[in-house]
């Protein structure tokens, strides 16, 4: 069943504020740091495009799937359009790729999304994605996968923390940074 967090974008921003606090912020300082100016900019399962907002006037170009979320995204003339990641092949127009806190809703099939995203961007891709963390009572995990449900994915399986970078190593990062329980993988073209 769908969260209530997916239902509205006024209510998943909330929640993301709630959730990560000053964190957030700087989730958002980490991509606009390496993205430089003119670089075209993807970023998919952009959900309320927000990113859009917080880079300097780079072109932009949101996929998502929830239409309550496309619509907030176009109120704020954000540059957001419907598509699913997995079927999506222009990746050789954008010079960045972006994807935070999506991998988990495509498991299992975000091997083939990485693969796509890494081989087809032109010049790098960031992926932000949150791990299981260890010691968590079951019950507050299973809290967050309640209210983690999308209503577009049925699977939503997360990764601990070494399952996950173990994931990133396989496409040869330039860097793996850590922040507010997320592991953030940098591709760089060329040194695959
Ligand atoms: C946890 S949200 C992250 C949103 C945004 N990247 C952020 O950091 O706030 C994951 C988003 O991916 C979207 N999504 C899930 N599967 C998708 C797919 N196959 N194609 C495009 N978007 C998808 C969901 O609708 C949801 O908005």
């Amino acid at each position: 069943m769908q969260s209530p967090i997916y239902w509205r974008g006024e209510i998943y921003r909330a929640a993301m504020h709630a959730m990560h606090w000053r964190n957030l912020g700087r989730r958002y300082d980490y991509v606009r740091r390496l993205v430089m100016p003119g670089d075209r900019v993807l970023d998919v399962g952009c959900g309320t495009g927000t990113l859009q907002s917080h880079l300097n006037g780079n072109y932009y170009l949101g996929l998502e799937l929830n239409e309550q979320f496309i619509s907030y995204a176009r109120n704020k003339k954000r540059n957001v359009i419907k598509q699913d990641a997995m079927t999506f092949d222009r990746y050789g127009e954008f010079d960045v790729c972006v994807a935070m806190d999506l991998l988990h809703h495509l498991n299992p099939k975000h091997e083939e999304f990485m693969k796509k995203a890494v081989s087809g961007t032109r010049k790098r891709v960031i992926v932000c994605e949150p791990y299981v963390v260890s010691g968590r009572h079951p019950i507050v995990e299973k809290m967050i996968r309640i209210l983690d449900n999308d209503g577009l994915n049925d699977s939503g399986e997360w990764e601990n923390r070494e399952e996950l970078i173990r994931f990133f190593r396989k496409f040869n990062p330039a860097r793996l940074d850590e922040l507010d329980n997320s592991v953030m993988a940098v591709y760089e073209r060329g040194e695959k």
